[in-house]
């Protein structure tokens, strides 16, 4: 039989974080709904961030408390939360649903300074300081804890970052606790290649320790490599990635003036990528077709509302 490869759609975070129209909790709930239709494994469902930095997820906790009803046994959401604040935010989220929605949270951190600055306000040191009692306190309360490690092949700003450079920032988070780390190419810069030396750099300083969170792979699609990306991944033996449906996504504090941030791998590329490779997913393909349908009419109807209230 065929090996298992798990799947995490980030299009209600990743995908939506940047988009300049508002969208309604109405619609993020129809789209988080669509996705576990689907079949995905685990949903990125929103971040408790700063609203005026992130203002499409401003309406992180009510999005949260309304969930409860639509939420199927087995699924994993997953809120970023990038300090206590955040935390906090997303654990009375919780309390409001009434029952756990939020399973696991992820904090962020970058293998670049100058990224790690501008997007969340400190330097490296600082972004595992503000972690360590986040992942302390979502350990004490049965919270599963995911990682996100940014800039893994090349940051916007700095250019090519070293892979030992990512290697000693995942041992560090693994120490912390994380469960999983989470490899961002923030700007799709990977190729096979460079994607196969990071990743044997990374578990070469993880098999060194005793440590062994679970990696997965979150790449970005700007030059059309993420597949090639995903492949060296699997070849490599990771068994999880994220994608975002439709290909939407992109970290806003990773835009230049020249080019805004690129999207995620669609879904429905990772899906057939990981099976052509001789991987099962559970991803119902004709239902995912429905979400990213669903991805399109959203991001459609807030645009020609907010072009409505301009006019
Ligand atoms: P800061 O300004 O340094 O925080 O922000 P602070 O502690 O100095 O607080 C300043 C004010 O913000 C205070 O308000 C806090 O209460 C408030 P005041 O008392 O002055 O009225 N505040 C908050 N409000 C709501 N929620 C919070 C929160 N924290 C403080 N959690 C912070 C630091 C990290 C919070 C800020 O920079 C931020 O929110 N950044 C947003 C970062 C973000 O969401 N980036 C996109 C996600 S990362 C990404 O996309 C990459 C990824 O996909 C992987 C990849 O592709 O590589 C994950
Ligand atoms: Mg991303």
């Amino acid at each position: 039989m065929a090996e298992r490869v798990r799947i995490t759609d980030v299009a209600p975070r990743d995908g939506l974080q940047g988009e300049p129209a508002p969208v309604s909790t109405a619609d993020k709930r129809r789209l988080i709904t669509a996705l576990q239709d689907a079949g995905v494994d685990a949903i990125e469902v929103t971040s408790f961030v700063r609203p005026d930095l992130i203002p499409q997820l401003a309406d992180a906790g009510e999005l949260v408390a309304s969930l409860a009803e639509v939420k199927r046994p087995g699924i994993e959401y997953i809120a970023l939360v990038p300090n206590e604040r955040g935390l906090v935010g997303a654990l009375a989220a919780n309390d409001a649903a009434g029952s756990r929605v939020i399973d696991t949270i992820a904090v962020f951190a970058s293998a670049s300074e100058t990224f790690s600055q501008k997007n969340i306000n400190t330097d490296i040191d600082g972004s595992l300081e503000r972690f360590e009692p986040v992942i302390d306190r979502a350990l004490t309360e049965g919270l599963r804890v995911r990682a996100y490690v940014s800039c893994v092949i090349a940051c916007p700003f700095e250019g090519v970052i070293d892979p030992e450079d990512v290697g000693s920032l995942v041992l560090r988070l693994a120490e912390l606790g994380a469960h999983e780390i989470d490899l961002g190419d923030t700007i799709g810069a990977g190729d096979e290649a460079t994607t196969a030396m990071m990743l044997t750099e990374v578990m070469g300083t993880l098999g060194d320790s005793d440590l062994l969170p679970a990696l997965t792979l979150h790449p970005h699609d700007t030059f059309g490599r993420a597949s090639d990306c995903v492949r060296a991944a699997l070849d490599l033996g990771l068994r999880s990635f994220d994608g975002a449906a439709g290909g939407l996504g992109g970290c806003p504090f990773a835009s230049t003036p020249q080019r805004r941030a690129p999207g995620n791998i669609a879904t429905s590329t990772l899906r057939r990528t990981i099976e052509a490779a001789g991987f099962e997913t559970s991803i119902d393909p004709s239902k995912l077709a429905i979400a990213d349908a669903v991805a399109s009419r959203i991001l459609a109807d807030a645009s020609a509302r907010s072009i409505g209230d301009a006019s």
